[in-house]
């Protein structure tokens, strides 16, 4: 039997629990039902999800006598858009529900941000639940609050702070799984070691595989860890004035790629933070911040692991300064100065709020040089 791993979020009368391990999705009914305040619930899910697994949650709250149905959406990214929110919205108005009842996200980052953000503005705040399908939900999009839909002016830029009642993350979900989607959230993972935790990177390095290859307990224990980070992290500073900024790290360089990439799955979320992590250390070394030994490490780190990394993508970065007016555009800058998360070391992270904007143009132009761009 493995084992039921569970990560308290202390948030006040917030406060929630992130329980992880095997077989959870068809002990969903009972986990879930105290938490309800009547026997009924919605679940937002996309078509994928919902064909893989829709059954075994369905049967868990039939199990638990809690009457629901399905919101199913098209699977991508599109989703978490105006017109998306509305959809969501009117299945929760055609299913009756008042502002008491708690609804599902069941599904990866973008059902999580869209039925996050649809709870927190129904009827003025409805209750919802998390249930993470990929390991990127699992380790972070699910955890902490944060819900968004994208518009024209660029993505998560509507949206709320708003706590769910509960994640609960099966790893036997993730069975099904694309190996590109398992990558791209392995990257936030070892996000959690590089910014404040280098023993954690140091078991990365050295269980990583077992964590991609799904091996229970391992990829639990990494799960768990990344989570409990992440939870001290938010109950610090929930409404990131500070601290909790150092969750992105890598993440204004890969905002920067995603956009230039488009968002159409040429190059994933998870894909970006794992190059634009690379980037953020490499450009810390060149400010002197960082020692070479700890970017070389993390580079043998990735390259071991077959992760993405710059090389990986350099026709985006044929236009450096097209690059550097994307990350002007990043929600954490307060003034003209450029805030980018960069290192000392790995495992101890910084929010540097003036960093040099010539400074990152010229890295980013050795960057596309390198890279074979003249
Ligand atoms: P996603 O939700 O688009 O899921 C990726 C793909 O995997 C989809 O096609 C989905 O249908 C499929 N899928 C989901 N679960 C599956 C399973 N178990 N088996 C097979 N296929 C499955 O993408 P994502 O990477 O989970 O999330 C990305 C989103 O998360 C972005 O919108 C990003 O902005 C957001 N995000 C939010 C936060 C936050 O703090 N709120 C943090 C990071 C990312
Ligand atoms: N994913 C970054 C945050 O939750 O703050």
């Amino acid at each position: 039997m493995s084992k039921i791993l569970t990560v308290p979020v202390a948030l006040g009368k917030r406060s929630y629990d992130i329980i992880t391990g095997a077989g959870l999705l068809e002990r969903a009914g009972t986990i879930i039902a105290p938490l309800l305040s009547a026997a009924r619930t919605v679940i937002v899910t996309d078509k994928t999800v919902h064909q893989l697994h829709g059954d075994i949650l369905s049967k868990a709250l039939d199990a638990a006598q809690i009457d629901h149905s399905f919101i199913i959406l098209p699977p991508g990214e599109s989703q978490k858009s105006f017109t998306g929110l509305n959809h969501v919205l009117d299945g929760f108005f055609k299913a009756g529900l008042s502002r008491k009842d708690v609804v599902i996200a069941f599904g990866g980052g973008v059902i999580g941000d869209l039925t996050g953000f649809a709870a927190s503005i129904f009827k003025r705040g409805c209750g919802f639940i998390q249930i993470p399908t990929t390991l990127l939900a699992q380790v972070d999009s699910s955890v902490g609050g944060k819900t968004a839909i994208n518009n024209a002016y660029g993505k998560n830029l509507i949206g709320a702070f708003y706590q769910p009642r509960l994640v609960l993350a099966d790893i036997d979900v993730l069975k099904t799984l694309p190996p590109r989607e398992l990558k791209a959230g392995y990257a936030e993972i070892v996000k959690y070691g590089l910014l404040g935790d280098s023993a954690f990177f140091n078991w990365l390095d050295d269980y990583g595989a077992d964590v991609l290859s799904l091996n229970t307990d391992i990829t639990a224990k990494a799960i768990a860890t990344s989570c409990q980070t992440k939870a001290h992290i938010v109950a610090q500073d929930e409404y990131e004035t500070g601290r909790r900024a150092l969750l992105n790290l890598g993440h204004t360089f890969a905002h920067a790629l995603e956009l230039e990439a488009g968002y159409d799955g040429d190059l994933l979320h998870g894909e970006a933070v794992s190059i634009g992590m690379i980037m953020a250390f490499e450009f810390s070394a060149q400010q002197g911040f960082c020692p070479q030994s700890d970017i070389d490490q993390l580079k043998a780190h990735m390259t071991k692991l077959h992760m993405p990394r710059p090389g990986d993508i350099a026709q985006l970065f044929k236009h450096p300064d097209t690059l550097l007016g994307h990350m002007e555009q990043d929600k954490k800058n307060e003034s003209s100065n450029l805030t980018l998360i960069l290192a000392r070391k790995i495992g101890d992270a910084f929010v540097e709020t003036r960093a040099d904007k010539q400074a990152v143009c010229n890295y980013l132009i050795s960057t596309a040089k390198r890279l074979g761009h003249a």
